[in-house]
């Protein structure tokens, strides 16, 4: 897939250590996990990332379903992973998930470039229809660049887009009902 700025491609299974380094082990996490900013969201250890973040099919794509993750390269270098998840939501639903690995790599636009490319191609290829992005509301250059890439702040719950099945489990979003910046980008019919 290509972007503006950016070109996304499959992750492998072979991407997944780096890939939850620049998340949980790196200059970028302090922006949306643990303390002394985000005590409320743990540092994952690979392990955790492995089983209750990110399974096997993120990087095998046997299930694009139910989610998929891709890199984020600029002029062939990796900078940064997306992913999309389905598997939580209701029909015709997908959440995305964004980190850039340093911080030379952020603010250069390419957030909004990849959240971009990657929203067209779930609505045009997946017949996605509506995409949703919870980050924590004390992250302004997230919700920034969320907003360039057509995102709006909405009132409405979490639950309101999780199936029955997961509310009790994802329905307070990552930084409590309070904390969580709901945004979300309809496609019109
Ligand atoms: C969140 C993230 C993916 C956004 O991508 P990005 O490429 O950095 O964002 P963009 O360049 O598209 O847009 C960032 C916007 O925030 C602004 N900004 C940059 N640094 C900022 C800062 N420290 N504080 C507030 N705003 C900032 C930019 O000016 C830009 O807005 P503008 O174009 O109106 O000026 C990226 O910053 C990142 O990986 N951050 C660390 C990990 C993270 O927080 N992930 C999100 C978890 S939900």
């Amino acid at each position: 897939m290509k972007g503006e700025k950016i070109d996304l491609f499959p992750a492998e299974l072979a991407d997944r250590q780096k890939i939850y380094e620049w998340c949980f082990q790196s200059e970028t996490t302090k922006s949306h996990s643990g303390p002394p900013d985000y005590p409320e969201k743990a540092i994952a250890t690979f392990q955790e990332f492995c089983e209750e973040y990110y399974e096997d099919y993120y990087f095998t794509g046997a299930h694009p379903e139910r989610g998929r993750g891709f890199l984020i390269k600029s002029d062939r270098e990796a900078v940064g992973f997306i992913s999309y998840s389905a598997f939580h939501l209701n029909s015709f639903s997908a959440e995305l998930d964004i980190w850039m690995k340093d911080e030379a790599n952020c603010g250069k636009g390419y957030g909004n470039d990849v959240i971009r490319t990657l929203s067209n191609y779930l609505h045009e290829e997946m017949r996605i229809d509506l995409l949703l992005i919870a980050p924590s509301n004390r992250n302004i250059r997230a919700i920034k660049s969320y907003e360039k890439a057509g995102f709006k702040r909405t009132n409405k719950s979490m639950n309101t887009f999780l199936t029955e099945e997961y509310q009790l489990k994802y329905g307070t979003g990552d930084y409590g009902i309070a904390g969580t910046a709901i945004m979300i980008k309809y496609f019109a019919q």
